[in-house]
């Protein structure tokens, strides 16, 4: 079961920049596991339009048994996991933050934050034996405390207490991954503003434009950087 292609898995990978990470990704050749919580939302994208070779595994963030089964169907197939996408996510409903209550932020925190730490716990020991394991966590420049604190930035204008909040506690858990892991390359990207479901299609950047970055960090040359914010053109302040 030794493969010579690099075996990457991207969650959330049914639609919008998921999808797009999935085909770019299928396109260089590699082995692409096309990872989706809809069993036929995931198949109907793995066998059109993600690409050739791209292999459907049902996997729910919010789920330990959804994740189990997802590392264990892995595994039949490949012996590692050399690239990790943890792309799946959801926004929130734009209310003013003095309107949000705990469990607001709790069912979007439950796919943000605690989804990403339970695919890449359980993964991590597929992941160990890539000889250059990548971690990728699609955040957002809506998580930079820099930009959230200069007036002059559209972030600073745009209150999403449980979104922002979410994404800000992501970076830090690349922080930490990244310090924690040595021999990985740990790190968040900013896909930009591309229009997609998750915006009612309102932003101003195409899916290939936002998948950039994402892709730009899942193929890193070995001694690229780790426990870094990337956007396509470059680092993003924390
Ligand atoms: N679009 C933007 O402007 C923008 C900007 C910055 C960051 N991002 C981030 O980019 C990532 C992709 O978003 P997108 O814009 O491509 O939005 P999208 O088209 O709405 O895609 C979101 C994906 O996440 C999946 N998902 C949601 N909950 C899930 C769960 N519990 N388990 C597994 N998958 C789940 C969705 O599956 P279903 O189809 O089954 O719902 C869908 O495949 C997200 O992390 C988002 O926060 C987006």
């Amino acid at each position: 079961m030794t493969q010579e292609k690099t075996v990457a898995l991207v969650t959330g990978a049914n639609k919008g920049l998921g999808l797009e990470t999935v085909r770019r990704l299928a396109g260089r050749g590699w082995q692409v596991f096309l990872a989706a919580r809809d069993r036929r939302r995931g198949i109907e994208a793995a066998a059109g339009p993600a690409g050739e070779g791209v292999e459907f595994v049902e996997l729910d963030v919010t789920s330990d048994d959804s994740v189990a089964a997802a590392v264990k169907a892995v595994a039949e197939r490949v012996d590692r996991l050399d690239v990790l996408v943890n792309n799946a996510g959801v926004g929130g409903p734009l209310l003013d933050p003095a309107d949000m209550d705990a469990d607001m932020l709790r069912a979007l925190y439950e796919v943000n934050v605690f989804g990403q730490v339970r695919v890449t716990h359980a993964f991590l020991p597929l992941l160990r034996r890539s000889r250059q394991p990548r971690i990728v966590m699609v955040s957002s420049a809506l998580a930079s405390l820099t930009h959230a604190g200069d007036p002059a930035r559209p972030e600073h204008g745009f209150l999403s207490l449980d979104y922002a909040s979410s994404k800000a506690a992501l970076n830090m858990i690349v922080s930490q991954y990244a310090r924690a892991l040595p021999g990985f390359q740990v790190n968040a990207a900013d896909p930009g503003n591309p229009a997609t479901d998750m915006n009612h299609h309102t932003g101003v950047h195409t899916v290939a434009e936002g998948a950039a970055a994402i892709i730009r960090l899942a193929t890193l040359d070995p001694g690229g950087p780790t426990g870094g914010f990337f956007g396509s053109d470059g680092p993003v302040p924390w």
